[in-house]
């Protein structure tokens, strides 16, 4: 069935709670548009999961965030842009539909990096799955060759998040963990890129274990400035992004249980509905 022509929200998609980091960055410079969150809560983390996992679930939930009216889909998970985004947009968006979009939040990460170190040595923590994709590596040496980048997978740290264990003592261990690992690596970084949207909600304890002078890079902002000059420049899409700052959020879990947990993300009431991809 074709999808409607109409204007709709713009559509944010993670495999849980990350993605509201990204949406509160998105919100906070584009206010002016509708959103649509989808959260695949139910199914959790994608992680560990493989390339084919990854590219089913993902492209589920862009279709189904086509079917509810979004012209433009934001993967606002690295795991899902490093696994499916060249896929879905190559071989699924002709298919469905030539006009609609999805964008991922790698690219628009990688652009900065240049003007951000200056030892020109980075490091990136991020999931297993992205970490093994090597997506940042290969995008950041398309744009900056000099830039040497290390990675470290941090397995535990989405679970941390998820379980709302961020700010336990528990967690100390695993961001010191990771950490030491990565500097371990490569004693030259000067940069280090929060490449899983779940970890800017364990800033304080990487800021904790981070020695000073390293920085340390959360998506958000440079997602939401990316997002906002590719509207200006394609003004087609923006005419289909419907305005009134209104938000929706849509989970395969149970909408109680996300919406509790939603709150340490963003600090407000909400109104979530459940939904199945399956
Ligand atoms: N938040 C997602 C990311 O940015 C992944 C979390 C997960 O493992 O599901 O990679």
């Amino acid at each position: 069935m074709p999808f409607s022509d109409s204007p709709g929200p713009i559509g944010i998609f993670d495999s849980g709670y990350g993605g509201l980091t990204i949406l509160h960055a998105i919100r906070s410079m584009l206010p002016q548009y509708d959103y649509l969150y989808l959260g695949d809560n139910a199914r959790a983390p994608y992680g560990s999961r493989s390339y084919d996992v990854v590219y089913e679930f993902t492209r589920q939930a862009v279709s189904k965030l086509f079917d509810m009216g979004c012209h433009l889909v934001i993967l606002a998970c690295n795991t899902a842009s490093a696994k499916a985004l060249r896929t879905i947009q190559q071989n699924d968006l002709p298919n469905w539909d030539k006009q609609r979009r999805v964008l991922g939040i790698i690219r628009p990460t990688t652009e900065v990096i240049g003007s951000l170190t200056n030892s020109r040595h980075i490091g990136v923590l991020a999931t297993e799955g992205t970490i093994r994709s090597e997506s940042y590596t290969l995008e950041v040496r398309k744009l900056f060759p000099d830039i040497h980048v290390t990675g470290v997978a941090c397995p535990f740290w989405v679970p941390l998040v998820e379980y709302n264990e961020f700010e336990s003592p528990g967690a100390d261990y695993f961001v010191e963990k990771r950490i030491r690992q990565l500097l371990q690596k490569d004693p030259q970084i000067d940069t280090i890129i929060l490449g899983c949207t779940h970890y800017p909600l364990l800033m304080n304890k990487i800021r904790q274990f981070t020695p000073q002078g390293i920085q340390i890079v959360p998506q958000g902002e440079y997602v939401a400035r990316s997002l906002k000059d590719y509207l200006q420049r394609h003004d087609d899409i923006q005419r289909k992004c419907t305005e009134g700052g209104r938000i929706h959020y849509l989970t395969t879990e149970h909408p109680q249980k996300f919406k509790e947990n939603a709150q340490i993300f963003l600090n407000e009431d909400i109104l979530v509905e459940h939904l199945d991809l399956r």
